[in-house]
């Protein structure tokens, strides 16, 4: 239904109640600025200042990653003021992957709801929402979902909200009980679970092209793409610190293959990062730029073969080669 921050919207308007005691927010720092926005505006949209209801989990001094001990403690210190975690599954720009079933339950155990954004998870790395009891989740399909920028995006809204329908939440007709919509009767009667969250009919263009995505997913399962991108990254990661020298590149995306999916992160040392992001493109090999210094880059598994990564180890040495 809809797109991410739509969602995020949607679900934050079911989700994110204050209370006097109980009115925070908290999301990572450097969250993806939609996020950021959707949050500010959902507490303002309550008449709250963000300044007394947001909490940005900074990453220590020197440091780029958040680590699951410093968000424990902070859901440990703040949480009876907690309203709503919701953090990013996998980093948009660092390419870490949250440790979600442990901030999840210690979230929950102090009376929080926890949500999160998948956007860079959803067809990356599995994900068990049900089993780890994750109250909400929301994600768009136009990254490893391949359904094209302005895609379809989805929800998960867990099984034990399914019917609650106490919970306030922004109404549409795509919401209410398939079997008497068309009945064009004024009393909204919500679908259970994450259906009855939805608001419109949807484009058929868009769900289209998600399906055409899905076909060849169907043809996989998470769990060999997983073992796949597991090899893949780590074939990148080992080329990438091996071939070049800390005075060129770093990846700030984490070693450890279980606290990543497929993208690495890498920064380009002395300003070199638009000369070489150009240089990639000429050459066909389509990264991602974020100004000032960082490309990142993602073999995905369902179609990148372990020789892509190899010839773009080769094309990026003679780029260095060229430009450092
Ligand atoms: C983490 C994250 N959140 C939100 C968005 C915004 O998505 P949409 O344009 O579907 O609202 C993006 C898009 O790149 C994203 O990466």
């Amino acid at each position: 239904m809809n797109s991410l921050t739509t969602n995020l919207h949607t679900l934050l308007a079911a989700f994110y109640t204050p209370t006097q005691d109980r009115h925070k927010i908290l999301i990572e720092s450097k969250a993806f600025p939609s996020d950021h926005y959707a949050v500010e505006s959902q507490i303002r949209w309550h008449q709250r200042d963000p300044k007394d209801s947001l909490i940005c989990q900074e990453p220590r001094q020197g440091e780029t990653l958040l680590r699951t001990e410093d968000i424990l403690e902070t859901i440990e210190k703040h949480g009876h003021e907690i309203s709503v975690v919701c953090f990013s599954g996998v980093q948009f720009y660092t390419g870490q992957y949250f440790e979600m079933e442990k901030i999840t339950k210690a979230a929950q155990a102090k009376g929080c709801i926890v949500g999160w954004d998948l956007a860079h998870a959803a067809g990356n790395v599995p994900v068990q929402l049900h089993d780890w009891n994750v109250d909400f989740a929301c994600w768009c399909s136009y990254k490893y979902l391949n359904s094209g920028p302005g895609g379809i995006a989805g929800i998960f809204v867990h099984e034990r909200h399914a019917t609650n329908f106490d919970r306030n939440r922004l109404a549409g007709w795509w919401g209410h009980d398939k079997a008497t919509r068309f009945d064009m009767v004024n009393e909204f009667k919500p679908m259970a679970g994450a259906a009855g969250f939805q608001h419109s009919n949807q484009s058929v263009l868009t769900t289209s092209a998600l399906l055409g995505s899905l076909s060849v997913f169907e043809k996989t399962t998470m769990k060999d793409m997983r073992a796949k991108s597991l090899l893949l990254t780590g074939y990148l990661y080992h080329l990438l610190t091996t071939e070049f020298s800390t005075d060129v590149l770093e990846i700030i995306t984490p070693t450890d293959p279980e606290q990543r999916g497929a993208q690495l992160s890498l920064v380009f040392k002395r300003g070199k990062m638009m000369d070489i992001f150009e240089g990639l493109a000429k050459r066909a090999i389509i990264g991602d730029e974020r100004k000032p210094d960082v490309i990142r880059i993602a073999p995905t598994p369902l179609y990148t073969r372990f020789e892509d990564v190899r010839r773009f180890v080769v094309d990026l040495k003679e780029l260095v080669n060229e430009f450092y």
